[in-house]
């Protein structure tokens, strides 16, 4: 059972960075309405207006718990997400592997998670989760947004999807069926489609994702290739 302190607070840098300044022994979640310098992944920013949106980073000391299993948090924490936004959002909510949240072709919800490690296990994660709930128009570059306003045309409360979050992640470590949740719910997980290496573009199956996070393609000629984090993208069209 995760039992959860919540943190309001108004504005800060980067949710993910107050927590490594300010988290302790318990397990929390900070929520801020606004962030200056709020992180996506590699160099990129997280765009979000001011009190529009859930903007988090939760943290987690698992026990016992091998980094070479570090995976697993990915697929609960991802499993979790789209089974809360889909209460809300009303439409099937997929992962684009290895953790984007989308909704059709559309990215809702951003995943910023920072395993820390103790020689074979992880000591502590943070989980930053940036969630379009109420924005209505986005301007940075980020190719295809989408918020839950945006599916409903209505305002939602962000403070119920933070607890729907908890609930499914509170079910999902029960159940203990996220990794086969994770699979079902992949992004393209059926047909061809297009991907792209550094140089090259090219048609595949999307056949698995291993429990080390490397996902599983199949070419045209029936071959499987294993790629990693950044080592292939997808090609999607605006
Ligand atoms: C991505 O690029 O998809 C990851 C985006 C993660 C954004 C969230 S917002 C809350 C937390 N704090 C940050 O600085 N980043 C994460």
């Amino acid at each position: 059972m995760i039992d959860l302190e919540v943190v309001h607070i108004e504005e800060t840098d980067s949710t993910n960075r107050w927590m490594k300044e300010n988290g302790k022994q318990n397990d929390m979640v900070v929520v801020a309405e606004y962030q200056t310098a709020g992180r996506g992944c590699g160099a990129n920013s997280w765009e979000s207006e001011r009190g529009k949106n859930l903007l988090c980073s939760v943290f987690i000391h698992p026990k016992n718990f091998q980094a070479k299993s570090q995976f697993i948090i990915t697929q609960l924490v991802s499993v979790a997400l789209c089974k809360a936004i889909e209460k809300f959002a009303n439409k099937p909510v997929e992962i684009k592997w290895p953790n984007d949240i989308y909704v059709g072709d559309k990215k809702i919800c951003g995943v910023l998670i920072e395993n820390r490690l103790q020689g074979r296990m992880v000591k502590d994660t943070i989980i930053g989760i940036g969630l379009n709930v109420n924005q209505t128009e986005f301007k940075s570059d980020a190719p295809n947004p989408v918020s839950i306003k945006q599916l409903t045309g209505k305002d939602t409360d962000r403070d119920e999807v933070l607890k729907a979050f908890i609930d499914e992640m509170n079910e999902c470590c029960r159940t203990r069926t996220c990794i086969a949740d994770y699979k079902a719910r992949l992004y393209r997980r059926e047909g061809k489609h297009k991907f792209m290496t550094q140089d090259t573009v090219f048609e595949a199956s999307l056949v698995d994702v291993k429990d080390d996070g490397r996902l599983m393609l199949e070419d045209e000629m029936g071959i499987a290739h294993l790629y990693r984090f950044k080592e292939v993208t997808f090609v999607i069209k605006d």
